[in-house]
Order: C-alpha cells, then structure tokens, then sequence
C-alpha cells in the first residue's frame, strides 16, 4: 500500500469528519460519571453518530485481518485497559480514568480522535498520567512538518515519556487515514530521528500514543478485541488526526470542546 496525498476536495471532507468525530467526544463528555456502564456510553454515542450526525460509527463490525468483527460502536478503554476496550456491563465507578476512542464515517471519509475522562476524584498518579500522554501527544504534533521524518514523531514521543518515568506501548500505532479507517503509514511512537517515511504535505495520520505507568507489555483479553497492560498498571491515551501542510500541521479532530494544546518548552 502506499500513502496518499490529500488534495483540496479530499482535506474539506476530512475537516468534516474530524470535526464530527471530536463533537461526538463533546456530546458525550456529560454522561462519563459514577454509575454509567460502558454499554450506555456506546449506544448514546451510537445514536448521536446515526441520528443526529448522519454518519456511520467506523468500529462497528470493522474486521480487520484475523479478527472477529468488532461489536460495538466505540471503544470504551477503563483504568489498565490500553486500547479497543469493549463496551459492556462495566459500571464506571469514582477513581475510574477511561479512554473513549471514536472513528466516524462521513460522505466516504475517517475522522478518528480520542479523549481521557476522569470520574469523580481520581489518583494523583492518574492524573499525572493522563496529563503526560497529553503532553506526549503534542509533542509529537509539533514534529509534524514537510521533510520531517515520522522517526522524529515517535522519538519525541519516546524520551518525553521515558524521562518521565513511562513507558510505550510497541504493538499499536497511529496510521494514515482516509477513505479507509487504517492505510499507510504506521506512524510509530517510538523511534530514532531522521529515519523512516519523510513527511509531504497533503499526508493525513493519526497520532495516538498509548503510555503505560508501569511496564510497556501487553496481554490480549479472550473477547479477541481489548488489549490489557500484563502488569495491570494504568494505561492512557489521547488521540488527533492530522493533516500535513506546507508549513507545518492542521489537527482535523477540532470542535467546540477540543482541549487547548499545552504550552510546550
Ligand atoms: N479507533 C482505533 C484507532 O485509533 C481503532 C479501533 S478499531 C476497533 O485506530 F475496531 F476496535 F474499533
Ligand atoms: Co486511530
Ligand atoms: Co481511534
């Protein structure tokens, strides 16, 4: 596979899809407190992405090579679970910090992006957490420019969170995205400098580190989808698409609610 250049027509619907993804994320904000399950944050999201937005949930039924399809409209990921948590029965108590990871479909076109919540009061520790993969987010971001390589992304992204007492999940990446919810390339959040794919303008990719507070390894769960740290230490993660442009990047998964970018050295 290659990697595609975006032209105007290609990046307008982009923006819209990004922007649809994020107000899902702002729709849904409200309803992420002590009591709710996982499942009723599926279904409103399910709902608002149908009925209101007029689009399609991405997740549902996607079946990437050797999986079984995935069942549920959005990715609902608790505490040390990492990435692509199954929404359930799991009743959200206080302390709880999750992940809500959504993909939209409009008019042909992939918005992804996703968020940390806290419920209630949680640890000093989680928010810390929370707050560094943000951080290491941006970073990231901020290697995004013509010439630049996506090695320089994820070694960013690697010292940020290795100085600061973290660690990387390897198995999972950003990736370019399109027409189809996954395409080239597989934007690594770890990595040496100068090397790898060098960044063109009209490139459009996701970044989404995925950082462990304790080790970097993973387990897989038997539902064949939610992917676990195997120390059961928290796991977070953020996520923007991105677009490549002449001098620089533009974050497509922006609306209303959108978290400011955080003052960087
Ligand atoms: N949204 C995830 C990503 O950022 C992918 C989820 S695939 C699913 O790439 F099937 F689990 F939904
Ligand atoms: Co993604
Ligand atoms: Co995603």
């Amino acid at each position: 596979m290659s990697i595609s250049i975006n032209n105007a027509d290609d990046i307008a619907k982009m923006r819209i899809a990004g922007k649809l993804a994020s107000e899902v994320l702002d729709y849904i904000t409200s309803f992420v407190v002590k009591g709710v399950t996982t499942d009723k944050l599926d279904s409103l999201c399910h709902d608002y992405i149908v009925n209101v937005q007029e689009a399609i949930p991405a997740p549902l039924n996607y079946a990437p090579d050797g999986h079984t399809p995935y069942p549920k409209s959005i990715c609902t990921s608790v505490n040390h679970q990492i990435c692509h948590g199954v929404p359930g029965e799991k009743v959200l108590k206080n302390g709880d910090v999750v992940n809500l990871d959504i993909t939209v479909i409009k008019d042909g076109y992939h918005g992804d992006t996703s968020r940390m919540f806290h419920v209630g009061e949680v640890s000093i520790q989680a928010k810390r957490l929370s707050e560094i993969t943000y951080r290491a987010m941006w970073i990231g971001i901020k290697q995004v420019k013509p010439g630049a390589t996506l090695g320089d992304v994820g070694h960013a992204i690697q010292t940020f969170t290795e100085k600061n007492g973290f660690s990387v999940v390897r198995e999972f990446c950003g990736h370019g995205i399109g027409k189809n919810f996954h395409e080239d390339p597989q934007v690594l959040h770890y990595g040496k400098p100068n090397s790898g794919v060098k960044l063109k303008d009209g490139m459009i990719f996701t970044i989404e580190p995925m950082i462990n507070a304790g080790k970097r390894d993973i387990k897989h769960m038997p539902d064949g989808w939610t992917v676990v740290t195997k120390d059961r230490s928290l796991s977070a993660q953020w996520e923007h698409t991105l677009l490549v442009t002449s001098t620089g990047f533009e974050v497509l998964t922006v609306s209303a609610g959108t978290p400011a970018a955080p003052e960087l050295p």
